[in-house]
């Protein structure tokens, strides 16, 4: 592919939100050592990816402008690097790579998977991220997906969302009872993913985060933000623990004050680490029937801007997928 240009979507500073994206025409890029070059079916979208627009990961991210965006992606790959042992041209993958908003994009063969036919690229293309950090919380909880173990009783919030649908599937894999919290008009939806009981978020019993069915919470997956501890806390069994992905100052003090003051209830902050081996788990899964991906919207990346406001609009009902 070298000397050839694609179609891509990047940004040149800090901040601007969908306006601060260009469409341009770049090389192609070259996959180096232990990379593979994927010609892309679809890209997932993640907060994440307008996050680090905004610059909450300044300095480390982006290590330089300009930048094309969005991690999560599917597709074929059509040339490896050197040193690529597991994949070859034609074979159909989905990766944790990185410049996602473009018609190619190169991936670390160890963060690369192989996707079987009967998955499509977009429903693939919704893992990467948001299904690891699901699967990786109910981990961090000691929920066993073969059902094995105690009952545990989970409450998920947000559990419309891209991390939150795929949580609540997940949780029903094992020996769980699943509150969740959505809006109102994702309430059967959320039913239908396997959720025992549901919250509107926006009404009083809802944002007390009380169970309809009088549970208390052995293990919280907190897929939003801005609910404070103190509203956990009595909702919380005597070891319960509340795993937040979305950590903010106040969180971390809390976090500080419960580790210091050797609380049973407890506060985890969970960052997600990219790992093939769970990737293919979760592969696995879908293509028997388990786990699936649903997707709010699908954005041609010519009008990859719409994709980029829903995203940050924060109201996807499951994955948003941007299309080359
Ligand atoms: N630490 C990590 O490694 C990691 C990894 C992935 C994600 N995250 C973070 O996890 C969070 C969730 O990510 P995501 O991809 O799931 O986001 P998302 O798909 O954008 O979430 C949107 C959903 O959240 C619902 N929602 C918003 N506020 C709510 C509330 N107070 N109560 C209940 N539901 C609410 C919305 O419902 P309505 O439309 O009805 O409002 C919508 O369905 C983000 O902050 C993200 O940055 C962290």
């Amino acid at each position: 592919m070298a000397g050839k240009v694609m179609h891509a979507v990047q940004y040149s500073k800090y901040g601007g939100g969908a306006a601060g994206l260009k469409h341009v025409e770049v090389p192609i890029p070259t996959p180096k050592n232990g990379e593979v070059l994927i010609k892309i079916e679809a890209t997932a979208l993640n907060p994440i990816d307008w996050k680090v627009q905004k610059g909450v990961m300044r300095p480390f991210m982006p290590k330089k402008f300009p930048f094309i965006p969005a991690t999560d992606v599917a597709g074929e790959v059509v040339e490896v690097g050197a040193g690529v042992t597991k994949f070859k041209a034609g074979d159909k993958v989905v990766a944790n790579g990185g410049g996602g908003l473009a018609e190619y994009a190169v991936a670390k063969q160890s963060l690369t998977v192989g996707r079987p036919p009967e998955i499509s690229a977009a429903d693939a293309a919704g893992l990467p991220i948001a299904g690891l950090t699901a699967y990786q919380a109910l981990q961090t909880a000691g929920i066993k997906l073969d059902g094995s173990g105690n009952e545990v009783n989970v409450l998920i919030t947000a559990a419309s969302g891209g991390v939150g649908h795929y949580a609540v599937q997940l949780a029903k894999l094992g020996n769980t009872f699943v509150t969740a919290t959505c809006g109102a008009r994702n309430i059967e939806f959320v039913k239908s993913l396997g959720a025992d009981e549901v919250l509107d978020y926006k009404t009083p019993e809802g944002a007390a985060l009380k169970s309809p069915s009088g549970k208390k919470y052995d293990v919280v997956i907190h897929c939003t933000s801005g609910i404070p501890w103190s509203t956990f806390e009595s909702n919380l069994s005597p070891n319960g623990k509340v795993i937040d992905m979305s950590p903010n100052a106040g969180t971390m003090w809390t976090y500080a004050k419960k580790k210091i003051t050797l609380s049973k209830k407890q506060l985890v902050l969970l960052m997600a680490s990219p790992s093939s081996e769970k990737l293919e788990y979760l592969v696995q899964l879908m293509k028997d029937g388990k786990l699936k991906t649903v997707i709010d919207s699908k954005h041609p990346l010519s009008k990859a801007e719409e994709a980029w406001t829903k995203s940050i609009e924060s109201h996807a009902t499951g994955k948003i997928i941007v299309e080359p």
